[in-house]
């Protein structure tokens, strides 16, 4: 009986949301996440530095019974760029959106500089924090109709108010930084899949965002095309002083370029260290597994 099961399940979902302790406290966090961090990162801390993004027992389910994330912990500091890697379905993709509100978690916390977003917000809450928070996609999702620049300076002008001549400056500045400039007024079907991708980054960055976020930003280029990429978002990680969670399969741009790398599997976070860590001594036997089989 279906029925009775999804009820079943309901409840037990509810059962597992209400087990989930509150937040803590910022301070007390802050203090625990350097203990636990400061031999899992490359990150230099600041003293009485707090983490931007606080993610605490984060669950996602989907349908009432499809749990994508079982109990998601993670700590990343500003500027820290933090590479998740994992096999595909561990809950890579729903941690990434449930970090800009692209999903509703179903229990647990998410805090970006301290503050709870997880819960009800108002509007305006959630546009300041979609502000903050910049996302690059598999699939680039440009607007077709736009040129590069257009695409560039549409957020700016939109939902930043910039003027034009404001918003057209930033974009060439943008597309400067990642070779395009001469492809300024190229539409997205006259550049090649990596051109896309880097007018997709030039776009976030032109948002300055607290915090860019990458899914799987170069798993649907052509591989001669991986590298033009790559070498922007290694710019920005050394030279922008971004802070950046980049799910990737890239395993080499991870092991060069992360301060810490995050193995996640079946909807949790198995293992995380500083990439030498990981890399050459992973501690779980999933991870050895999973670098084994794609290294
Ligand atoms: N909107 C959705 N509805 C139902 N199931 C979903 C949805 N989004 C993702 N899932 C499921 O969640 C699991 C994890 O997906 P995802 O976060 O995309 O994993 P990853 O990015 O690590 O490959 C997959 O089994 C996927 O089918
Ligand atoms: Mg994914």
């Amino acid at each position: 009986m279906p029925g009775r099961n999804n009820l079943r399940e309901a409840i037990k979902l509810r059962r597992m949301a209400e087990a989930v302790p509150p937040a803590m406290d910022a301070t007390e966090a802050a203090l625990a996440a350097h203990e636990r961090d400061k031999t899992l990162t490359k990150h230099h801390f600041e003293p009485s530095e707090h983490p931007c993004v606080r993610i605490e027992h984060l669950m996602k389910t989907f349908d009432g019974e499809t749990q994508v994330l079982t109990d998601v912990n993670l700590t990343v500091w500003p500027g820290e760029v933090v590479c998740v890697l994992g096999p595909s379905g561990s809950g890579k993709s729903t941690m990434l959106r449930c970090i800009n509100l692209l999903e509703t978690p179903t229990a647990g916390h998410i805090l970006i500089e301290d503050k709870e977003i997880t819960g009800r917000l108002h509007t305006t809450e959630v546009n300041k924090l979609r502000q903050n928070l910049g996302m690059v996609f598999q699939s680039f999702n440009l607007f077709p109709h736009l040129t590069a620049k257009g695409n560039v300076m549409i957020g700016q002008t939109k939902v930043l108010k910039k003027s034009k001549e404001e918003a057209e400056a930033e974009a060439l500045k943008q597309l400067d930084a990642v070779g395009l400039l001469d492809r300024a007024d190229f539409k997205p079907a006259q550049l090649s899949g990596g051109q896309q991708q880097r007018v997709a980054i030039a776009r976030a960055v032109a948002m300055h965002p607290d915090i860019l976020l990458f899914d799987e930003p170069t798993s649907a280029l052509d591989p001669e095309l991986v590298r033009g990429v790559l070498d922007v978002m290694r710019d920005l990680a050394e030279n922008g002083g971004m802070t950046m969670i980049v799910v990737t399969h890239e395993m080499g741009f991870a092991r060069e370029v992360a301060d810490r790398v995050v193995f996640m599997e079946g909807g949790v976070v198995v293992e995380q260290g500083k990439p030498e860590q990981v890399f050459d001594h992973p501690k779980n036997e999933r991870t050895a597994q999973f670098l084994g089989s794609i290294g």
